[in-house]
């Protein structure tokens, strides 16, 4: 009876998160990996910064106007009364630690990496978690187009190193000045408001606080109206507008294959001059795998220094989905031999077997749960390994192990002391 009720109340991993399990979890880590390996060629260094971060650094650094800030963080009260959110995204929090260790003072720009989770309370559907992870880069402190071309292709050349063909939109969403953004807010504005009947009514209340955001409504309607709408590249200031040319220009010069769509505005408040995003076929209605632009305000807005910058992020979990089961697997570490005992003596020895191998650094493993020799082979086989190193009465008499080799199914008989050797050459 208590079973039953045991098994009933059994928990769950909280709605919209997952657990990664194996085999699976060695392709989401070499992914990780393989992502800061690329970013590291390319000279951006890991930083890691906290999993929380005061409110307030979200709210002025992603924006008051995002939904991600008003719909979307998990934030909460410590004991000490503070206001702490889990960090929704690493861009502001990346920037904060900039800021706060002066890391603008060195050579500019700064650039780094990072690669871990982020939490959303968004309501979770396939590629939507609550808890999922992002790799990402950001190069802080200059406003030269090439950084932003260098930015763009190194996400796209990762993207595809990873197996996918992603379409790169382009955008640059110009600058908050009367003379270019703000300008054209008051254009769309007043479209807007003209248009506010056609809207759909969770589209209305938005008009007058961050316009451009309309572009992003997943409603029929809006969208409908939206078509119609005057659009910022007819808008940007002079500036802004040789800064896009001089970064497709670098893009073409690299042979990155973009997309222009001057409806892309991106969900962040953040945003400057340049905005892109990764798209990936078969995802549904999630289908950025991963996106990004310049933040040329963002480090003045946490308090720091003039710092123009640009990064992207890209999504683990939309990537692992995208690349599907045929995609290539990533190369990942196992064991190279496993060892199989047959009998109490030489089960006995068979973890010290195991363990020499490891002190030498080959990968090994073994049964320990008393299994019979067709188990222990099967495990063998599961295991991945290159080798079954068999140990029986009749071979530890003699010294030996029967070495497998699990690929070609030869097998050969070894001095025990000569096994390490044997793998490794
Ligand atoms: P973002 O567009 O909010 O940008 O997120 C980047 C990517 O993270 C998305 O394209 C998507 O692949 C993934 N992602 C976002 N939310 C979820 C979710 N709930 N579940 C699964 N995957 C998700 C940023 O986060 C900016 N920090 C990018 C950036 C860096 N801009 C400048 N530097």
């Amino acid at each position: 009876m208590g079973h039953h009720m045991a098994q009933d109340q059994r928990f769950r991993a909280p709605r919209g998160t997952y657990d990664v399990l194996p085999p699976e979890s060695w392709q989401w880590l070499a992914l990780m990996r393989t992502a800061l390996d690329t970013f590291a060629r390319a000279g951006y260094r890991p930083i890691e910064t906290p999993m929380f971060e005061h409110t307030e650094v979200f709210e002025r650094g992603v924006g008051a106007t995002s939904e991600v800030v008003t719909k979307q963080m998990y934030t909460f009260t410590d004991r000490g009364g503070r206001s702490l959110t889990l960090r929704p995204e690493l861009t502001a929090g990346v920037v904060r630690a900039v800021v706060e260790h002066d890391l603008g003072r060195g050579s500019l720009p700064v650039k780094l990496a990072y690669a871990g989770p982020m939490f959303r309370q968004e309501r979770p559907q396939k590629g939507r978690y609550r808890q999922f992870w992002q790799v990402g880069i950001e190069a802080l402190g200059s406003d030269e187009p090439d950084v932003d071309a260098e930015i763009v292709e190194v996400g796209d050349r990762f993207l595809r190193s990873c197996g996918l063909e992603p379409t790169l939109v382009l955008n640059s969403i110009g600058h908050p000045d009367e003379s270019c953004r703000l300008g054209y807010n008051k254009v769309l504005g007043e479209f807007l408001d003209e248009n506010r009947d056609a809207l759909a009514p969770e589209d209305r209340a938005r008009i007058a606080t961050n316009p451009l955001r309309t572009f992003d409504s997943k409603e029929a309607r809006t969208i409908e109206v939206m078509t119609r709408a005057p659009l910022i590249s007819e808008f940007i200031c002079d500036a802004c507008r040789s800064h896009f040319e001089a970064v497709k220009h670098s893009l073409s010069v690299l042979d990155v294959a973009f997309t222009i769509d001057p409806r892309l505005v991106r969900g962040l408040d953040y945003y400057t001059r340049t905005a892109f995003e990764f798209v990936s076929e078969g995802l549904g209605s999630q289908n950025a795998v991963g996106g990004g632009g310049r933040y040329d305000g963002l480090s003045e807005q946490l308090g720091g220094p003039p710092l123009p910058a640009i990064g992207f992020s890209l999504g683990v979990d939309r990537i692992l989905l995208a690349r599907g089961e045929s995609a290539e697997k990533f190369a990942v570490p196992g064991v190279s031999v496993y060892v199989v005992a047959l009998g109490a003596t030489a089960r006995s020895r068979a973890l010290s077997l195991a363990t020499e191998l490891r002190r030498a650094g080959i990968g090994a493993d073994l049964d320990l749960a008393g299994r019979g020799m067709k188990g222990q082979m099967k495990d063998a086989a599961r295991s991945g390994a290159r080798w079954a190193a068999i140990v029986g009465e009749k071979e530890l008499a003699a010294g030996e192990v029967t070495l497998r080799d699990l690929e070609s199914g030869e097998q050969e008989r070894v001095p025990l002391t000569g096994v390490v050797g044997k793998v490794q050459a």
